[in-house]
């Protein structure tokens, strides 16, 4: 997959600018606060239909306008395919050859994106949740099914914790096992694809790693082991375990069973990477999970997707860095940084410089 060219209007701080891609590596560059993440946040966002920025999309509105209007073209395999998105305060529209879409399952998939930032650290060093975003978002991209299923599950998921908040217990024990047989219909696909997902991530995780740190530590990826066997019987044996903790549940007025409590270890040359990896230990397993998707998504799709990373040169020490642009070599990449000369060693590229939100020619 390659983007072509991406249209901006009233995004952010741009106007109203227009952006040619290269096939390969594609450098925006430029002093801090001038648009560069900006642009990769609208590429993120014609890809999924979400930043992982914003908590309302009204924030991509440029300030005293009234609707954003971006898009972009792209080659897959299929062809030529054109994404248009028009954002409203309160409403948007997203468009996929000309054809409006009503749902994001539909978008998912057409121009696949891996992006990496420095907030992409909280993968290795916070909580749960942050593990369970990266598995969401990365394999909703190449499953239409799982994204489906995990809309559907949350949503039966926040309907569940309100009855348990009911007062009424015989309601709720009367209404509890309706509510779980659709939760763990919808659960089971999601730990099923989960564990294919992380089945797949771990030895690519574990080559690239290597790759980066030449073999000097070793990244091993385990996810939790709570579920065997096909979705039938992760079913059941979820079915039991919420039946089994009902009176917990009921206690705590929320569901404490279910793939929205599961976890993945990342251990770094067998220590627990959470708790005692440092910043550049942290950085390079980051790197390596990122580098990893991408191979995943082309085992997935027959095609690589676009890869963005954004300000992730400058954190890097010098021989990561070259790795990291020797490795990414053919693939398409829009890369952000402020100094291009510093972190691109004379690497073949296509230079874009950012400045106010606009793209300043010349140099
Ligand atoms: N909705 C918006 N309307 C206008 N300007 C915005 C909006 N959102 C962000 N900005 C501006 O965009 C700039 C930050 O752009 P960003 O792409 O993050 O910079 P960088 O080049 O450092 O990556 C800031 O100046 C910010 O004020
Ligand atoms: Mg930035």
């Amino acid at each position: 997959m390659k983007i072509k060219n991406l249209w901006l209007h009233n995004f952010r701080n741009y106007e109203d600018e227009k952006f040619s891609f290269s096939d390969s590596l594609n450098v925006l560059f430029g002093k801090n606060g001038q648009g560069k993440t900006n642009c990769a946040e609208a590429v993120f966002y014609l890809c999924t239909g979400t930043s992982l920025r914003i908590r309302h999309d009204k924030q991509l509105i440029r300030v005293g306008e009234s609707v954003a209007k971006i898009s972009a073209e792209a080659e897959n395999r299929y062809g030529r395919v054109t994404i248009e998105a028009d954002i409203y305060e309160d409403k948007r529209e997203i468009r996929v050859n000309g054809a409006k879409i009503s749902k994001n399952a539909d978008l998912m998939g057409h121009i696949n994106s891996v992006f990496f930032s420095p907030g992409e650290l909280r993968l290795i060093q916070d909580g749960p949740d942050e593990r369970r975003r990266f598995m969401n978002m990365s394999i909703s991209q190449t499953s239409a099914s799982y994204y489906t299923a995990l809309l559907r599950y949350n949503k039966i998921l926040d309907q569940r914790n309100v009855l348990l908040k009911n007062r009424d217990v015989s309601l709720i024990l009367d209404t509890l096992p309706v509510w779980d047989e659709q939760l763990c219909k919808y659960a089971a696909v999601i730990v099923k694809k989960r564990g294919e997902f992380l089945e797949k991530l771990a030895p690519y995780a574990k080559e690239l790693h290597a790759f980066l740190t030449d073999g000097k530590e070793e990244l091993v990826i385990t996810p939790e082991r709570k579920y065997e066997g096909d979705e039938r019987e992760i079913a059941s044996t979820l079915q039991k375990r919420l039946a089994g903790n009902y009176e917990k549940d009921l206690r705590l007025g929320f569901t404490t069973v279910g793939p929205h409590r599961d976890d993945v270890d990342f251990f770094i040359s067998g220590k627990d990477a959470k708790a005692y990896a440092s910043q550049g230990q942290t950085r390079t397993a980051a790197l390596a999970v990122k580098l990893s998707e991408v191979e995943i998504f082309h085992e997935l799709s027959g095609e690589y997707p676009v890869l963005i990373l954004d300000d992730v040169m400058s954190e890097l020490d010098l021989p990561r860095r070259k790795k990291l642009l020797k490795r990414i070599e053919g693939l398409q990449t829009i890369l952000t940084c402020t100094h291009a000369e510093r972190v691109l060693y004379g690497a073949d590229c296509t230079k874009i410089r950012i400045e106010d939100g606009a793209i300043k020619l010349g140099k």
